[in-house]
Order: structure tokens, then C-alpha cells, then sequence
């Protein structure tokens, strides 16, 4: 008899427009791995229970998504250090002696897909970061250790900015504010890392902070344009791309912690996204 397939999901509120489950099929297919994958919609509340039965039914590994990075590295019992680092988790690894292993993979994808999909070496660049949640702590580290210049963290909230500046100081060069008091451009790089574009708010940003040389980022993926990655082609930014890629590498990453095996993303974003591969 063919043994059941190995149980993954991804959780996260809303979570219906997730891609999740058809790329780690794919990776799957690619790598000869046999799993089955879902989505898991909690209740804002109820991510612990939505966890506990996954992983009492013999659920494998989980990745999670908004808002739940924060609750994620909570239930872990053990976390990898950039985890613990960044205070968030967005993959759950079970393990063989019935705990659970927390990691993050956000930073990783990232930096992965800046260098494939926009080409860019972070060391010695002026990045700006918008946002300072769960998505930004995941990021910081990674980005850190490539050695920029500058990494300024703006918020609406200009604490949250300035407590995640402060948490990270020892890693590099940065430093936190408002999002009322961005310093001047133009930036080498910028990442947008809010929650506002999934209501479909604009930021109100200056129109200093963009150049000819500018790429932006956000972690955001949509089939169409975001809020911010049309105000960065309208300020004329050399290069504007949404987080797919992120989300490609940031997968493999996760695929790679349960199964031992790297997938092919290249392969995956041909697929998924023909020609969007520069
Ligand atoms: P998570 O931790 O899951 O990423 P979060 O902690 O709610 O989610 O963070 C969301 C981010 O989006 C925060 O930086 C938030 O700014 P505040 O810290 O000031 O709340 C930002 N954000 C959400 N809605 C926004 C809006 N309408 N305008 C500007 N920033 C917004």
C-alpha cells in the first residue's frame, strides 16, 4: 500500500488568495517529493487551536502569513537564531521527538529574489524600509549582514520604528523614524513592508525619496500592480517589482527545512509567472 502523503499548510488570515499551495505542489513535483498541501483559514483568536489539531492530525510543517508571524514564534518550543532574532516565524518545522521547530525565511527569500529578479548587492547601498510589523523583523537581520550603508525603518508609528532600530543596532548600520520625518533621497532601495495596501491605502509618502536609480520592492504580490509599486513608477523608479519572488524563495527555503531537498525556482517562476524573469 502507497503511505499517505506528508500534511503541510499554510496559515494566515485572509488566506484564500495564498499561492502557497500550488508552488510547494510544484516543488514537490519537481523534486519527486510526495506531500499534500493546504490552507488553513484561523480565526484571529484561534491560530493556537488551528495549530494544535494540525499537528495532532500528523501535520508535517506549517508556514504562516499575516498576522500570525507573532503568534508563530510563540508556539515554537525551539526557534533557529534568526528567529529568535527577529521575533517572528514563518515556518514550523515538527520534529521527530513531538516538538515543534520555529525558523524564518523571509530574509532569505528576499535577499535571494534582490539579487536574481532586480540584480542589486545590498553592501554599501541606502535602503528604506516602510513599515516596522512582523514582516520587517523577519527581513532586518539578513539585510544587515549584507553591509548597507544605511537601513532606515519608517512608521507610521515612529516608537515601533525606533524600538526595532534599537533591537537590531548590534547587527548594523540603522536606525528608525516616523513616517512623517523620512530623510531626503533618493535611496538605493526601497522596500515597502506595511499592512496599508491590503486595505488599499496610500502612504502619503515625500516625492524626495525616489531617483533615476531607485529600486523598489514590495513585499506585497498581487496579479496587478499595489498601491506602492504605483507611486514608484509614477515617481519614475528604475526598477518596481511586487514579492513573488519572494514568496518563490522564501517557499524553497521553507521546502527545503522539511524535505532536504532545493527546489528549482527559476523552473517555478517560469512557470507560474512566464517572462517576468529578467
Ligand atoms: P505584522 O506584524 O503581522 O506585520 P502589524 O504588526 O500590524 O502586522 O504591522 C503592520 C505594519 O503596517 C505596521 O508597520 C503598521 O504601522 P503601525 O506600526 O503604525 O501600526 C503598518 N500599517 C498598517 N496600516 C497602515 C496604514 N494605513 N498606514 C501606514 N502604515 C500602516
Amino acid at each position: 500500500m502507497t503511505p499517505e502523503p506528508d500534511r503541510y499548510a499554510v496559515i494566515g488570515n485572509p488566506i484564500a488568495h495564498s499561492r502557497s499551495p500550488e508552488i510547494h505542489q510544484l516543488f514537490a513535483d519537481q523534486t519527486g517529493e510526495s506531500i499534500r498541501y493546504e490552507k488553513i483559514l484561523a480565526e484571529r483568536d484561534g491560530f493556537k487551536d488551528a495549530v494544535a489539531r494540525f499537528f495532532d492530525a500528523g501535520g508535517r510543517g506549517l508556514n504562516v502569513t499575516l498576522p500570525f508571524k507573532g503568534d508563530a514564534f510563540e508556539w515554537a518550543d525551539q526557534r533557529t537564531e534568526l528567529a529568535e532574532h527577529a521575533g517572528a516565524v514563518n515556518t514550523l518545522i515538527a520534529q521527530d521527538d513531538g516538538t515543534c521547530l520555529g525558523a524564518n525565511t523571509d530574509g532569505i527569500g528576499l535577499l535571494r529574489d534582490l539579487k536574481k529578479s532586480l540584480r542589486l548587492s545590498i553592501q554599501d547601498t541606502r535602503i528604506l524600509i516602510l513599515g516596522a510589523g512582523g514582516a520587517t523583523r523577519g527581513i532586518l537581520e539578513p539585510l544587515l549582514q549584507e553591509k548597507p550603508a544605511l537601513l532606515l525603518v519608517a512608521n507610521r508609528t515612529t516608537e515601533r520604528a525606533e524600538a526595532l532600530a534599537k533591537h537590531f543596532q548590534a547587527h548594523g548600520q540603522i536606525r528608525g523614524c516616523g513616517l512623517d520625518a523620512i530623510e531626503p533621497g533618493p535611496y538605493d532601495l526601497i522596500v515597502h513592508a506595511t499592512s496599508a495596501a491590503l486595505q488599499d491605502q496610500g502612504l502619503g509618502l515625500p516625492d524626495t525619496l525616489i531617483g533615476p536609480q531607485t529600486r523598489c520592492y514590495d513585499l506585497l504580490y498581487r496579479d496587478t500592480d499595489t498601491p506602492f509599486m504605483h507611486w514608484a513608477k509614477a515617481q519614475g523608479a528604475s526598477q518596481v517589482t511586487d514579492g513573488f519572488g519572494m514568496l518563490l524563495e522564501q517557499a524553497a527555503e521553507s521546502f527545503y527545512m522539511w524535505r532536504g531537498k532545493r527546489p528549482d525556482t527559476a523552473m517555478a517562476r517560469n512557470y507560474l509567472r512566464p517572462g517576468t524573469l529578467p
